[in-house]
């Protein structure tokens, strides 16, 4: 395969030169440049070769690996290899490691055993980035950087003792002022929590009973800034030192470790690692048994474009749309679920054209040969443990890039996702198996079952380019906010789901009862809310449909809204359950079936011609092309056209 101009998606691989003998390297390099790869990233969890001991730097083996590379005609993406600490450093500075929620030690012995707040690693995380790029920030054969390794991987963004223990109280200060601000905040009087001095305060871990979220929502904003503040140093020393070159990030699969769009500010571009069906089995913890089974060889379409719309929207601002990259793509079985199946026959195909569809500019599998040592020797890579190219590889070698021209994806719906409604929610969560994600997610996948392209956006962000406007669960709500929702409503339509201005910014309920500042515009106050175990259900009537409610059901009373829907039966009966006003629709009740009956009216009064898609067939359109996927196991009949199992195709608008 030739490789296209970068005017098409690219294609890169994650690389482990240092896992081989130095007599592999050339010969690998070769090969990735025959297989058309353009980018080789390296060297994230390499630091204790690089400094073997504090000062003592080794750089001939990278300057090796990286003229391999470039000899090769390929780019290098270095990492700063901060996810990694040596054991010099750990032995001679034990106060730079974690805690977890009970109060232990997370040791030396795999990876990301750091606390983001310690001063100590910070000054020897700024150091090592220094002095790497130092020796390759003006290297023509790099391309750019990547920080650290998946911030918040292996739930490492917080550490509840330590260095971020003894950080916060400043933090807090720093934010409240006056401890007389901060009790009142998180509502202290309620069982006598209220604090007397900082020092008095801790991480709220190891407690007798229930958190106070106010309390929680405080410390994961204080460790969301400091995951932000760790990086942005690095980001400082890399453009310092190495000008013209771009800086991102990998981020994770559906991770809430942190706010992820103060995090991605000051990076060129997000990235983020898609591993499907990792994805499906381990993260998706409110997948039926049924859904993971069916899509076990692909990973579930709407889970993986969720991360894609996700991540091109982290940096996205009216005048400037960065584009992302999938900087690890799964391109055989991985190692780290419960259950690990080999991939269907063209799904590393499929997760490529997937990927380019929602904007990414260059997918890089991960990995190049399959780990021969230590922890992931189950996982795979394109090539298998002897070297030989395995079955990944193949279908990379098939791939026609030139089909992939690079372009805008243009949404003209938007979903409305921020971290501290995440929050929120989850410390509260009041109904076991619905969660912010279980909610958000539905409302995606319905929108992407009725054929619809979706940008993920922040509340706050610039939303005058949406026709129709989703808030699946937007539990936090200011006046600001408000007021930029109403604005919205000017010139769209807005659905919100469940649970909407619960909350005020610091996790107490509005005085006035929710919505609080949103009464206006949603023309109604709430009324009861019912959270329904397995089993029990609830039934809504709307005009000419009726369906049962699972898991929650809410109700309102009426201040300029209609009713849609009421419930006919349960403790609420003869209350609306789904309300208008305007422009403004309400679901007061979990329901996949609701959710699609609503969404389809709203999206035809938007004027965007909502499409009932086949099960596991999507669509996704980028720079004039649409890709039609087929995610089944079988072949599936779409309008003309048979789509064969686990395929897609690239039509012209
Ligand atoms: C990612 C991680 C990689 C590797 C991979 C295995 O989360 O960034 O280093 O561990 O998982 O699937």
């Amino acid at each position: 395969m030739t490789a296209p101009p970068a005017s098409h998606l690219q294609l890169a691989v994650c690389d482990y030169p240092e896992h081989v003998p130095q007599d592999r390297w050339q010969d690998y390099a070769r090969r990735q440049k025959a297989l058309g790869l353009s980018h080789i990233r390296i060297a994230e969890f390499a630091w204790a070769l690089m400094e073997p001991a504090e000062g003592q730097y080794e750089w001939a083996w990278l300057d090796q690996a990286v003229k391999a590379i470039a000899a090769a005609g390929l780019k290098v993406v270095l990492c700063t290899p901060t996810a990694t600490p040596p054991a010099w450093l750990v032995r001679q500075h034990p106060e730079i490691l974690p805690y977890d929620r009970e109060g232990r030690i997370r040791d030396f012995g795999s990876r990301r055993h750091y606390d983001f707040a310690s001063p100590v690693f910070r000054e020897h995380s700024r150091r090592i980035t220094r002095a790497l790029a130092e020796r390759y920030g003006h290297h023509e054969a790099v391309a750019g950087w990547q920080t650290d390794n998946e911030f918040g991987c292996h739930d490492t963004s917080r550490s509840w003792g330590g260095a971020s223990a003894a950080a916060f109280p400043g933090w807090l200060e720093a934010r409240y002022g006056t401890l007389a601000a901060l009790n009142e905040a998180w509502g202290n009087v309620f069982w006598s929590m209220d604090y007397q001095s900082w020092d008095q305060i801790r991480p709220p871990r190891a407690l007798v009973t229930e958190v106070n979220p106010s309390h929680l929502l405080d410390f994961y904003r204080f460790a969301s800034d400091t995951v932000a503040s760790f990086q942005a140093e690095q980001v400082a020393i890399l453009r310092e030192l190495s000008p013209d070159r771009f800086i991102t990030h990998n981020f994770m699969i559906f991770d809430s470790g942190f706010d992820h769009y103060d995090v991605a500010r000051g990076l060129d571009f997000a990235s983020w690692d898609n591993y499907p069906t990792g994805m499906l089995e381990f993260f998706s913890g409110w997948g039926s048994d049924e859904l993971k089974t069916r899509y076990a060889r692909t990973g579930h379409p709407d889970f993986i474009a969720f991360q894609h719309d996700l991540y091109r929207g982290l940096l996205k601002t009216p005048g400037a749309t960065p584009g992302f990259w999938v900087m690890e793509q799964q391109c055989g079985q991985v190692n780290w679920a419960p259950y690990n199946p080999l991939p269907a026959d063209g799904a590393v195909q499929l997760w490529t054209a997937q990927a380019w569809a929602h904007g990414a500019d260059v997918v890089s599998y991960f990995r190049w040969r399959a780990a021969t040592m230590s922890q992931e020797v189950m996982h795979s890579g394109l090539l298998r443990h002897d070297e030989t190219p395995d079955r990944g590889h193949a279908e990379v070698a098939a791939l026609d890039l030139h089909q992939f021209p690079a372009g805008e994806v243009q949404a003209k719906v938007a979903l409305l996702h921020d971290y501290e409604s995440l929050w929120l929610y989850d410390v509260q969560k009041h109904a076991a198996s619905l969660s912010y994600w279980a909610q958000t997610v539905s409302y995606y996948a319905a929108l992407r079952g009725l054929g619809q392209d979706i940008d993920i956006v922040h509340p706050d962000a610039d939303l005058s380019a949406y026709a129709l406007i989703v808030a699946p669960a937007l539990t936090v709500m200011t006046p600001e906010r408000a007021a930029h929702l109403e604005a919205a409503a000017q010139h769209a339509r807005l659905i919100f789901g469940p649970r909407s201005a619960y909350r005020t910014a610091s996790g107490r309920t509005p005085e006035d009862g929710q919505p609080g500042v949103l009464a206006g515009l949603l023309g109604s106050k709430l009324l009861n809310f019912d959270s329904l175990r397995p089993g029990l259900s609830v039934r809504v009537e709307g005009p000419d449909h009726a369906c049962d409610v699972n898991t929650w059901a809410e109700s309102y009373r009426l201040n300029g809204a209609e009713a849609v829907y009421r419930y006919v039966d349960g403790p609420q009966q003869g209350q609306a359950a789904v309300i208008r006003h305007g422009n403004v629709t309400v679901i007061g009740a979990h329901s996949e079936e609701l959710i699609h009956r609503v969404l389809v009216g709203e999206l035809t009064g938007a004027g965007l011609k909502p499409e009932r898609l086949p099960e596991g067939v999507r669509l996704s359109r980028r720079a004039g092309q649409t890709l039609v996927q087929n995610w089944n196991a079988e072949a599936v009949n779409y309008g003309a056209q048979s789509l064969a199992p686990v395929s897609f195709e690239v039509t012209h608008d």
